[in-house]
């Protein structure tokens, strides 16, 4: 059986908690794209750890925990997390048993992130409708080698000959884009190359065919949690192109990721979702309230902690778009979604939610294909009356109706049941109305 639990927005939805929750009952977790752009932030006990690259599950002990073929690895980034996780006694010495690398997943070098660094620097005045506000972490730069088939892959650290003529081939075309469209020094092969090879040697012990193991699992039968990253509305194909992140984030990712196949045995995909709406980086937001109402806006991103686990940005801040949400419940086969942080909306009087667009003149109820499309829709809203007691330490019996009504609203909407919802950052402040079945 396999769970699929992804963002059905803009990303930082709370996939990290719902991970992390259902790893106790999962037997192998596996990320399947994106890479350290993403940052979950985890609190367990009242500590806070923050993960960027590992898998959410790795905070249980006895769970193996796999970097798919679709995830771009920084190396760098992992052995960080990798010492901090040490520091922190979540890994022992076993570091290598509980995580493994794929074979197969690109690498982010340190030149992917300085050309990430220098296009966004560069998109600014005339060509600032280049900015896409990326993290700045070589994502991009790295999945466009892949996809140039220029990329160096994790398991060609291990074969000396073969990364050296990899890595030629890669600086050449680089190093024109450095010297001469950024006036940049070129990157000089050797220092790089003995990096990657001491890179390899320490990486070794975590590298390994994944697909094999999950392949292994899927024949006994054991339940396989996917862990996507970002959200759906940033996905390469489905998301608001051009300010989109460079990998597959919708459940499809989780296929070609991992190499698992379309047909075997039942899948359930979790659409995590808050109660609003938040999006980090450039692009068209139909719900923002930034600029209508931004001490509101203010307000929910003081109390929702709205600012990057990896950049540390301010997310920008909207209402719930139910035209958004339905969207990506149908790109990603949500079978049930997790609410997350109805508790930030606690006190505000009068709430709005999105349920039609108004584009050119006309109403549409579908989510438009282009960015320019979208950036010119006004949202034909809602209003809903806001619950005003807070959510934390009520047990679901006891929310307010107004929450209840709110709830419903969702499920009625998108015809999907909310199966969780989340009423606060720690592990216990978490209802799970009804448990996926993969879990059971
Ligand atoms: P990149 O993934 O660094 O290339 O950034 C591309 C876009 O995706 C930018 O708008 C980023 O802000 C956004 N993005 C990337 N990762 C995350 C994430 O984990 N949460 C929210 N937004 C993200």
């Amino acid at each position: 059986m396999n769970i699929v639990v992804v963002g059905a927005q803009w990303g930082d939805e709370g996939k990290g908690k719902v991970v992390d929750l259902f790893s106790s009952r999962a037997d192998l977790i596996v990320r399947f794209q994106g890479g350290n752009n993403a940052g979950h932030t985890l609190v367990v006990n009242g500590k806070k750890t923050v993960l960027h690259l590992i898998p959410s599950g790795i905070l249980h002990a006895e769970k193996l925990c796999l970097l798919g073929n679709g995830v771009v690895i920084d190396p760098l980034v992992f052995f960080e997390e990798v010492e901090g996780l040490k520091k922190a006694g979540v890994l022992g010495e076993n570091a290598s048993e509980r995580i493994k690398i794929s074979d197969r997943a690109h690498l982010i070098l340190p030149y992917h992130r300085q050309l990430d660094v220098l296009r966004e620097a560069r998109a600014s005045g005339e060509k600032s409708h280049e900015k896409i506000g990326t993290t700045g972490r070589g994502i991009g730069p790295a999945y466009e080698d892949k996809a140039a088939r220029r990329g160096i892959v994790v398991g060609d650290l291990l074969d000396p000959e073969w990364l050296a003529k990899r890595l030629r081939s890669a600086l050449e075309e680089k190093n024109v884009l450095f010297q001469h469209h950024f006036g940049e020094k070129p990157v000089e092969f050797e220092p790089l190359y003995q990096l990657c090879l001491d890179l390899g040697k320490k990486l070794n012990p975590f590298i390994t065919d994944v697909r094999l193991l999950i392949e292994e699992a899927r024949r006994k039968n054991e339940t396989i949690l996917l862990e996507g990253a970002q959200g759906a509305l940033l996905d390469i194909d489905h998301g608001t192109y051009p300010y989109v992140t460079s990998s597959s984030t919708c459940s499809g990712g989780a296929l070609t990721g991992t190499g698992l196949g379309l047909g075997h045995g039942k899948t359930e995909v979790i659409g995590i979702t808050k109660a609003y709406t938040t999006r980090v980086g450039t692009g068209p937001f139909p719900t923002e309230i930034e600029n209508t109402n931004p001490a509101l806006a203010q307000q929910i991103r003081k109390v929702g902690a709205e600012f990057g686990a990896t950049t540390g940005r301010m997310r920008r801040v909207g209402w719930l778009d139910l035209v958004a949400l339905r969207y990506s419940a149908e790109l990603n086969g949500v079978t049930g979604w997790a609410l997350m942080k109805s508790d930030v909306l606690s006190g505000i009087e009068e709430l709005e939610v999105a349920t039609e667009y108004e584009l050119d003149g006309k109403r549409i109820q579908h989510f438009p294909p282009s960015a320019a499309q979208l950036s010119r829709v006004r949202p034909i809203t809602r209003k809903v009356r806001g619950w005003q007691e807070p959510l934390d330490g009520l047990s679901p019996e006891q929310w307010p109706e107004t929450f209840r009504a709110y709830i419903r609203m969702i499920e009625e909407f998108t015809q999907i049941p909310v199966v969780l919802v989340s009423t606060g950052p720690g592990r216990e402040q978490t209802h799970e109305i009804r448990v996926p079945s993969a879990l059971r």
